[in-house]
């Protein structure tokens, strides 16, 4: 039986992870400090240590018996990172300077690791491939940029296999027999769950109504959850030692925000409340992905819409 590590696996994305790797047959281990995740999302099937990546010994104590490595855990926001640089670069570069250390005493070469497409920045291609420049505008590109690199550079160095997963917008949910598994941010600042938390007294804020754009909004690239952790799981099976893969997780269409607003409408069936503000500083006007590469190195494509995103919030509760 294979044992994976799956850090931060009591976020949004990693626990989901987490029941989807369980559900297909993987034993899972979880390493989360609590930090921002919920423990009551991680499967009660996993094997639970809680610390943190920048701990040694909790690092060796959760790659116990694993044989691969999926790394979520990470500080996430980019708002954040550009008020606290140094905690972006403590957490999501040392952090997984330290997670490859413990695995080269643990003898653990292969590693997926959770980038995004915030390292591109605000590319001119439309839509952006693995090839596109990476020029990140925020602290928190930077950091995933950087922990690309030392995949790159370990691959060469220590024979680690990685294959680095640049994340488009990642939404939806997950229903298991305990419950839904579904986005729970505080702050929350992504389009989605806040379209669903939006009131008439306080209705969703649509940053920037003067974008190079049809509609004149921002244009992004949702991808279901689940789709994704289908992405990762068939990334354990192209692993080759010494080698460093990326590859964008996408769905490869884009829409505007108010196409967004306009769809959880329909699904939910009821006129979600919003208010046009200035633009959000950092925001690119479109990021589109590429997943010709995922499509053909993979063997995957995305099997779920924006619908059923929509509808997968809304049956969630979130
Ligand atoms: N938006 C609003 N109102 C909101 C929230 C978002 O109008 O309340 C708009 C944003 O301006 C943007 C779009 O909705 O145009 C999507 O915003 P999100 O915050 O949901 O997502 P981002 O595209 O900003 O961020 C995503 C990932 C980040 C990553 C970034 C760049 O969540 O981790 O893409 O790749 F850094």
């Amino acid at each position: 039986m294979t044992r994976i590590l799956v850090t931060g696996g009591a976020g949004y994305i990693g626990s989901i992870a987490t029941h989807m790797l369980l559900e297909a047959g993987y034993e899972v281990s979880v390493l989360d400090d609590l930090s921002t995740g919920h423990k009551d999302a991680i499967d009660t099937r996993a094997r639970f240590v809680e610390g943190s990546i920048l701990d040694s010994d909790a690092l060796t104590a959760a790659l116990s018996n694993c044989s691969a490595v999926m790394h979520f855990a990470g500080k996430s926001l980019v708002g954040e990172s550009v008020e606290k640089p140094d905690l972006y670069m403590q957490v999501n570069v040392e952090g997984s300077t330290k997670l490859l250390d413990a695995m080269k005493v643990a003898g653990i070469k292969d590693i997926v690791f959770s980038s995004s497409a915030a390292t591109y920045g605000q590319p001119g291609d439309a839509p952006i491939s693995e090839q596109s420049p990476t020029k990140p505008t925020n602290p928190y590109g930077v950091t995933k940029l950087k922990v690309d690199e030392l995949l790159a550079s370990r691959a060469v160095t220590d024979g680690i296999a990685a294959v680095s997963l640049r994340y488009f917008n990642v939404a939806g949910a997950l229903q298991t027999s305990d419950g839904w598994l579904a986005e729970r941010h505080n702050p929350e600042t992504h389009l989605i769950p806040n379209i669903f938390k939006a009131t008439p007294s306080a209705p969703l804020q649509v940053f920037g109504t003067d974008w190079p754009t049809p509609d004149n909004t921002c244009i992004r690239d949702y991808v279901h959850v689940l789709d994704l952790i289908d992405g990762h799981i068939s990334a354990l099976s192209i692993m080759k030692p010494g080698t460093y893969q990326v590859l964008n997780l996408g769905s490869g269409s884009g829409y505007s925000v108010r196409e967004v607003i306009d769809t959880a409408s329909r699904v939910a069936g009821r006129v979600m409340p919003s208010v046009d503000v200035a633009r959000r500083a950092g925001d690119p006007a479109v990021l589109v992905a590429s997943i010709e590469k995922a499509k053909k190195v993979l063997n995957w494509s995305p099997k779920r819409d924006l619908n059923q995103i929509m509808q997968d919030v809304v049956s969630s509760g979130a």
